[in-house]
């Protein structure tokens, strides 16, 4: 089984959470590469405090590569939702930096896939995926092609004339995400896109959804509260705890792509699984002064 909690092994890349020297060591190129990309954003000491003294993340420090898929997984509360918007650009932190790698992705350049499929009920399954792209100046004529071949990407050829209201939840998310997909980004950000979908479903779009990722090569970014859903989906899986919200600790899923439904019923599934559960309940349990040691002594 290849699982790595807190390692100390510098060829699977800079754990968040630790030292902010290694996060160093990984910006200079000291530490070696690994599988991973090259880093792509680092959150650096990132805080956010609300205009009414909530404080939603304290000295966050991440670091995201190029082709990760990292799925944020954390109890309600821990500010996942919040990070996410801060890496969208959507809002600005309160401390510390977002500091990209090369120059700050551009709004086409960063698709945002929200818990509700947020979609125009009005407006056709064409004309919902078609706005991003008419946002910057396509015409119908020279979105079409990019439209639909992104419906057929998800599953969703022939539903183009369709209204949201005569869709299935499922279907309604893939539409969702055509919509994020289909300006091309390099980073795409999802926020529970799942949650409120059937087991059988959620199945499904996490088998299409991994389909697309390794077809587009985008980075991904996924919050989720399920610990099945993270191993499943993920390269690493960065735990966060609450009050205040912040990086607890760093687990790599270091299992081959593509994931098939028998990685979703090996024993070394279910394995990997209890792992990411016992770490989630620990960062439930801890107080924000065992983060801090946590991090001193690089856990484990
Ligand atoms: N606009 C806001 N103004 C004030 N407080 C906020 C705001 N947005 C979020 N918060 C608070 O910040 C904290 C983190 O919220 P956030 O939505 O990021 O958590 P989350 O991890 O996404 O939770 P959930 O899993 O329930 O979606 C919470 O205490 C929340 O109440
Ligand atoms: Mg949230």
């Amino acid at each position: 089984m290849n699982v790595q909690v807190q390692t100390p092994d510098p060829a699977a890349g800079p754990a968040v959470g630790q030292a902010a020297d290694q996060v160093a060591d990984h910006l200079t190129g000291r530490a070696a590469g690994g599988s991973a990309g090259q880093p792509q954003l680092f959150l650096r000491s990132v805080g956010k405090t609300f205009a009414n003294r909530t404080v939603a993340l304290e000295a966050v420090d991440m670091v995201i590569n190029r082709g990760d898929f990292a799925s944020l997984l954390g109890p309600s509360g821990c500010g996942k939702s919040t990070a996410l918007r801060l890496i969208a650009g959507l809002i600005s932190p309160t401390a510390g930096v977002i500091d990209w790698r090369g120059a700050p992705l551009g709004k086409s350049d960063i698709g945002f896939v929200f818990q509700e499929p947020t979609l125009m009920p009005w407006a056709s399954v064409f004309d919902n995926v078609w706005l991003p792209l008419r946002l910057r100046g396509d015409s119908r004529a020279a979105a079409a092609p990019k439209v639909r071949a992104m419906l057929e990407q998800v599953g969703l050829a022939g539903f183009e004339n369709a209204v949201p209201r005569e869709l299935s939840g499922g279907m309604k998310m893939r539409v969702s995400i055509a919509r994020a997909l289909v300006t091309r980004p390099r980073l795409l950000l999802m926020d529970e896109p799942f949650a409120a979908l059937d087991e059988i479903t959620r199945f499904r779009l996490n088998d299409d959804l991994l389909a697309l990722w390794q077809a587009e090569r985008f980075t991904a970014i996924f919050v989720t509260h399920s610990v099945f859903e993270s191993v499943f989906l993920s390269t690493r899986i960065i735990v966060m705890a609450a009050r205040p919200g912040r990086v607890f600790e760093e687990m790599a899923v270091e299992v081959p792509y593509p994931r098939s439904e028998a990685f979703r019923t090996s024993p070394e599934y279910a394995a990997l699984c209890r792992q990411a559960s016992a770490v989630l309940e620990r960062a439930m349990l801890a107080r924000p002064a065992e983060q801090a040691t946590e991090a001193r002594h690089g856990g484990g």
